[in-house]
């Protein structure tokens, strides 16, 4: 931290900008509830779950008295969970100065190595010096992040012992799905448990599969969009240079697409691929194969032997004939995890799950090359995730669109040449210094936990909304938990989660695309985006993303509503 760039000391100077409502005295801010909630889904199941936290109403922050506000000093716990998004520090910055507006003597802890810090009892007091250096800077080095996952009875009576002997007033879990999932396990534990402690969330992750119609979308997002974008437009910019290569580009995003979408409406490649078109319209890997190779046929044609495809992370979870043999192997996996530690090497490993996998699927498992299979089998992340940001889909596609293309050639089909090269955009697009909309969402976020907090809640997630509009007319509020919640399958049980979102065909993000991509297949109207800006004309420096626009329905071209919706 001694010596920084430019940058870095303009931007620890940068002053986020924070919701009119949240500049009044804590005093004058006034929660108003609505009913009591249900879940996404499965009900009956989550009300059985969170017998103390289910069905609390959603929270909205509007001016008036509120004699209620807790004034004393209080001690709060923050852990920074799962993987890194621009923003993180900001949403302590954020904690640490509602924190102390509300009383200098209040305390701020930070948990060391996400979840495991909380469980072993880790963790350091952040004070104005430590949080003056992080202010409106990118990653999680400030008090690092981790996947742990905090579910055996051990690791929740060790989180108690933490929270009970360190007098933890609240804490705060900043996490995607997975980690708030967690937050909301844990405020019910410590519901049942008679622990005073409130927990909050806060909705962290670049894939932007963490939003609902109450979450407009998560941190991390829009710097890691504008990031892959200006990568991506600068690769279409060398394709129409040099017009001699195909790139395979594959996006970070886990198991939604909304990245690759979104990088396609702003950068206009030739092909982006959806994996939950691909999964609604049951294409199989030679479909898709297929599709990519009547693109580079026709481009071939027009004497175009070049191009961009984009590739989402998670495509290959979503192909039908892949869907099903990674659930077979999630199962496999938990069941004979034991048996499996006892084998060395991935070849003898795959020997033995061929044995437990039906015919077909094992058959399929085989066809792959030798590495794409031993990475279908890599260790599962703690929450029973296959780590999709390790499976090359974009060389497997090369690979089989190569070897179809050879084919086409000897029947007289093709006469092009193809020559690919291959990328994965996903660790750089993590930690940029946040963008200034993620630099005063994330502010906001950690802000308005304090305020939750000081209100009395539990088992809330902070929200920010009316994010089409400037910073000035976001609104403030809680989401309760449970109520974004449904049963899902993870490592071989059912368990309660978070739901993820994923593109909606029916929506207008995904129209917007669809509309277009026919043209962009031949045509060559890349767009460049170039490198996010921090400083200089408002329309530049606060775009917000195509994703959210479309979305929250503001007419393309615009930047921000100018009503309140
Ligand atoms: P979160 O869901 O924890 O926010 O993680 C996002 C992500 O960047 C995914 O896009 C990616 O698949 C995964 O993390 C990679 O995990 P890891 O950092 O453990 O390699």
């Amino acid at each position: 931290m001694d010596s920084i760039s430019e940058l870095q000391k303009e931007r620890l100077n940068y002053k986020p900008e924070l919701p009119k409502i949240l500049k009044l005295n804590f005093s004058s801010i006034k929660p108003a509830t609505g009913k009591p909630t249900s879940s996404a889904a499965d009900e009956e199941k989550l009300r059985n779950i969170f017998k103390n936290t289910f069905g609390k109403p959603v929270v909205t922050f509007a001016k008036g008295i509120n004699k209620n506000i807790k004034k004393d000093p209080i001690k709060v716990g923050v852990v920074l969970s799962g993987g890194q998004a621009a923003g993180g520090h900001n949403v302590i910055c954020g904690i640490f100065d509602a924190l102390k507006k509300a009383n200098k003597k209040s305390k701020l802890i930070g948990f060391l190595g996400g979840p495991s810090g909380i469980i072993d009892g880790k963790f350091k007091e952040l004070t104005e010096d430590i949080i003056d250096k992080y202010r409106n800077t990118g990653g999680f080095d400030m008090i690092g992040s981790g996947r742990t996952k905090i579910e055996t009875s051990e690791q929740f009576e060790k989180t108690k012992k933490t929270i009970v002997d360190n007098n933890i007033d609240a804490l705060i879990i900043i996490g995607g799905d997975d980690s708030n999932t967690n937050a909301a396990l844990l405020a019910e534990y410590f519901a049942k448990e008679k622990v005073n402690t409130q927990v909050i969330g806060i909705p962290k992750t670049i894939d932007g599969d963490l939003k609902n119609e109450e979450i407009e979308t998560s941190f991390g997002f829009d710097t890691a969009v504008k990031i892959y974008s200006e990568l991506v437009g600068n690769i279409c910019r060398d394709v129409l240079s040099a017009k001699k290569y195909w790139h395979f580009i594959r996006l970070m995003g886990r198991s939604a697409s909304h990245i690759t979408l979104e990088v396609a409406l702003e950068t206009q490649p030739n092909i982006a691929l959806i994996g939950e078109e691909v999964y609604t319209k049951n294409q199989t890997l030679s479909q898709i194969v297929d599709y990519i190779c009547d693109a580079v046929v026709k481009r071939a044609e027009m004497g175009k032997n070049y191009g961009v495809i984009l590739v989402p992370e998670g495509l290959i979870e979503f192909i039908p004939e892949f869907k099903e043999l990674i659930k077979n192997l999630n199962e496999i996996m938990a069941k004979y995890e034991q048996d499996l530690n006892k084998i060395d090497g991935a070849k003898e490993k795959k020997e033995f799950i061929y044995t437990k996998l039906n015919q077909n699927l094992a058959k399929l498992m085989q066809s792959l090359p030798e590495e794409i299979s031993s990475q279908l089998i890599l260790d599962r992340d703690p929450h029973g995730n296959v780590v999709v940001s390790q499976i090359e889909t974009e060389k497997l596609l090369i690979e089989m669109v190569s070897k179809k293309l050879k084919q086409m050639k000897k029947e007289g089909k093709y006469n092009g040449k193809f020559s690919a090269i291959s990328h994965f955009f996903g660790y750089e697009g993590r930690c940029g210094f946040p963008s200034n909309f993620d630099a005063n969402y994330t502010y906001a976020l950690g802000f308005n936990a304090v305020v939750l907090i000081l209100n009395g809640f539990t088992s809330y997630m902070s929200a920010i909304k009316n994010l089409t509009r400037e910073p000035s007319n976001w609104t403030a509020g809680g989401i309760p938990l449970t109520m974004m919640m449904n049963i899902e399958r993870r490592k071989g049980e059912d368990k309660p989660v978070i739901k993820k979102a994923l593109v909606d065909l029916n929506g207008n993000p995904f129209k917007a695309f669809s509309s277009i991509r026919e043209k962009l297949i031949l045509n060559e109207n890349y767009i460049s985006p170039g490198p996010i800006q921090y400083f200089g004309p408002e329309k530049i420096v606060n775009k917000i993303t195509e994703t959210l626009k479309y979305e929250r329905g503001i007419k393309s071209g615009k930047n921000r509503n100018k009503k309140t919706r």
